[in-house]
Order: C-alpha cells, then sequence, then structure tokens
C-alpha cells in the first residue's frame, strides 16, 4: 500500500532538512526520502564557511542572495539550539584573504577599494597587523585583508540539529530509501515512486544535491541541470587550541579551524563526474597551498581526508523555486554555497510552497532559466 505525507523532500542533505524545517514548523505532514544517511553527502563534507565575502569578487544576484543568506545565519543558529538543545560551534571571528605575490596584492587592493566604495565591511592590513592577529601566517605574505562578518559554522553540528527539528516537529525521515520517479496526475504531481514503493504527496521537493537531473516522470526540458563538482579536503590536528582565529582564504586554498584543535584545509575543485575519492594529487595540491600560507603546519599530524561533491548547475547558480511540473520544486545546485544558503532557502521555498509568493531575491533563481524558450521569446529575454 502507498504511504502518505502531504509533501515529500527527496534528499536529506542539508538543504533538503533546512526546506523540511521550515514546512513542518508550518503544521504540515513532512516526509524527507534520503538514499542513504542524512547529511552524509556534501553537507558532510562541506568545511561550513559562511564567507560570500571572500567568494565573490564582483556584486551580482548571487552575491547578494549570499550576502542575505548571511546576514540571517547567527540568528538561525541561535534558534535551531533553544529548538533542539543541540550544541552547534559557530565562530564570528571573520575571515582574513593574505595576498603570497605581487599580483596577489594587487588583485586585492583592487578588490578592497571596490568593495569599500559597495560599503561591503572590510579592513586592510600590512604584514605586522596580520601577523599580529595571525601569528601562525607566514611572514611571506604582502598585505591582507580582513572580513569581519564572514563566518564559519561547524557543518556536521547543523545538519544533525536540522535532522532533530525535523523529527521533534512531525516530520518523518527515511533512510535508504532512494526516489526513482515523479507520479503525475494529469500534469500534477501526484507523488512518488521509490526503491521502497510509492508515496503519494500532492508536493514534492527535488533537494537530491548533484543527483537532482535523475529524477525521472517528468519532462525532459523540467530536468535541472546540475552536475558534481568535487571538493577533497583534509584535516590537521595539533592539539587543542585552533591555530588560527580566522578563516584563512586564498584563491587555491582555505583553512578553516575548529575549537577542538583540528584545522580543516580545503578545498579542491575537480569535474570527475561521481567520483568521490581522494586523490594523492589532490592532497598533495592543499597541503602545497596550505604550507606556502603557513609553514609550520609541516609539524602537524594529519587527522583525517574526505571528499565530496558538490551540485554545480550549468549557469553556475542555485535552481530555486517551482519547476515547470505543477507540485514539483527544486531546491540545489548551491555549488560552493550550500551550507550559507541551507537557512535561507528553507525560508524561501517556503514562502513559494505554503504561500504561491517569489520573493524578489529569488526571482533570478527560478528553474524557468533552463527552460526553452516559447515561441517568439528570443534566448536574451530568458538570459538573466
Ligand atoms: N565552500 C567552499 C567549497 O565548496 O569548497
Amino acid at each position: 500500500m502507498a504511504q502518505r505525507s502531504d509533501i515529500v523532500v527527496i534528499g536529506g542533505g542539508i538543504i533538503g532538512l533546512a526546506v523540511a524545517r521550515r514546512l513542518c514548523l508550518a503544521g504540515n505532514a513532512v516526509t524527507v526520502l534520503e538514499r542513504h544517511r542524512t547529511g552524509r553527502g556534501a553537507s558532510w563534507a562541506a568545511a561550513g564557511m559562511l564567507a560570500p565575502h571572500c567568494e565573490f569578487d564582483e556584486p551580482d544576484p548571487y552575491f547578494e542572495l549570499c550576502r542575505t543568506g548571511l546576514a540571517r545565519y547567527a540568528g538561525f543558529i541561535e534558534t535551531l539550539r533553544e529548538e533542539t538543545g543541540c550544541p552547534i560551534e559557530y565562530n564570528a571571528a571573520g575571515a582574513m584573504l593574505p595576498a603570497l605575490s605581487d599580483r596577489g596584492q594587487a588583485q586585492l587592493e583592487t578588490r578592497y577599494e571596490r568593495h569599500r566604495c559597495d560599503g561591503v565591511p572590510v579592513e586592510r592590513l600590512n604584514v605586522r597587523e596580520a601577523r599580529r592577529l595571525e601569528p601562525n601566517l607566514t611572514n611571506g605574505i604582502r598585505m591582507a585583508l580582513r572580513y569581519p562578518d564572514d563566518h564559519q559554522v561547524e557543518n556536521r553540528d547543523v545538519v544533525t540539529a536540522l535532522a532533530q527539528s525535523v523529527q521533534r516537529g512531525g516530520g518523518v525521515i527515511r533512510e535508504g530509501v532512494a526516489a526513482r520517479k515523479i507520479l503525475l496526475e494529469g500534469h500534477r504531481v501526484s507523488g512518488v515512486d521509490t526503491s521502497e514503493g510509492i508515496w503519494k504527496a500532492h508536493t514534492v521537493v527535488n533537494a537530491m544535491g548533484c543527483r537532482a537531473r535523475y529524477l525521472d516522470g517528468i519532462a525532459p526540458t523540467d530536468r535541472i541541470p546540475v552536475r558534481p563538482v568535487r571538493g577533497q579536503i583534509l584535516a590537521l590536528k595539533a592539539g587543542t587550541a585552533p591555530p588560527f582565529h580566522h578563516t584563512i582564504y586564498t584563491s587555491g586554498a582555505y583553512l578553516v579551524p575548529r575549537s577542538d584543535g583540528r584545522l580543516i584545509i580545503g578545498a579542491t575543485v575537480e569535474e570527475t563526474g561521481f567520483r568521490d575519492e581522494v586523490t594523492l594529487g589532490g592532497v598533495m595540491q592543499l597541503f602545497r597551498d596550505a604550507l606556502e600560507l603557513a609553514p609550520g603546519l609541516k609539524s602537524w599530524a594529519l587527522d583525517s581526508t574526505w571528499s565530496g561533491l558538490r551540485p554545480v548547475t550549468r549557469d553556475g547558480w542555485p535552481v530555486l523555486g517551482a519547476t515547470g511540473t505543477p507540485g514539483l520544486f527544486a531546491a540545489t545546485g548551491h555549488g560552493r554555497n550550500g551550507i550559507l544558503l541551507a537557512p535561507l532557502t528553507g525560508d524561501l521555498l517556503a514562502e513559494t510552497i505554503l504561500h504561491d509568493r517569489v520573493p524578489s531575491i529569488m526571482r533570478p533563481f527560478l528553474p524557468d532559466r533552463f527552460y526553452p524558450a516559447r515561441d517568439g521569446e528570443t534566448s536574451d529575454e530568458r538570459d538573466r
């Protein structure tokens, strides 16, 4: 016999859980279907950077989305802690971008001027100032920028707390259930066919991460053009104190300190399809970039290595909102910013699903930007 839920969320990563939580809080019967273990894919692999000012060079709607996501984060964590009693490590020390060459310095000077003009909180530090804040940085740096508003969070704490929140809110999480196919009545969603049978639901959210395009039963043009982009990452451990206060960020690598004394070093960006192994070349690249920033790390113990697959769309922007199949919604393609954007994605999807409203900040990210142009419409009219 078919199982029933008002809403089925396919994908138990941080995005699916954040969406499910908001829908549960609004009183809906929600089921999350996760093919493996909740939150153990890209959400587990991430480093937890909440750092739009580091990640973006130019202002655009995606940057604005990320800044909005960041502005809500600390409040979201506070609420989630109160709601669940779960500990969630949150670090608001800021991020530092050091320059290691003349060229790097010129790039940072340009970035500094642009961000200052745009009103982004940013500080320019000389070598002495930067090393006073972060003595473990190499003395080979030329200068650094500091973004006080960029934060970082222990992403694994967040997914653990989100899963608890969903369950406390009456939601059901089913692990080991792979969604295969959307079921329709007429043109509208009526459920999902899965490896464990049929789930009837009037609303389905595709939060399948880098596998989002592999959902059958819908028109090929409604498939979301998402692909996996591998990130390899590693952790060092020196002792009980974190070696840095800030997240240290360069174009090659980032160093993210955790309160237990680990230092997360990430991440490669590789087009290797669904291969998620850790390679010697990947690890060597991370070591090289990290040692250039902080030569003292060479005596640290290697704690662990892992990798994850980021969901990246054809145009690199997330895909959020109603698809061309009535009742089917998309929430994926967050690329490098899935942890940062999870709470905001939950809010935006809830607004769309429950109130049929599309907040203006979400418009550039609607799935219909990927649909073929209708008769008489130019591609320019569809492009952002
Ligand atoms: N958030 C940075 C990354 O995806 O590597």
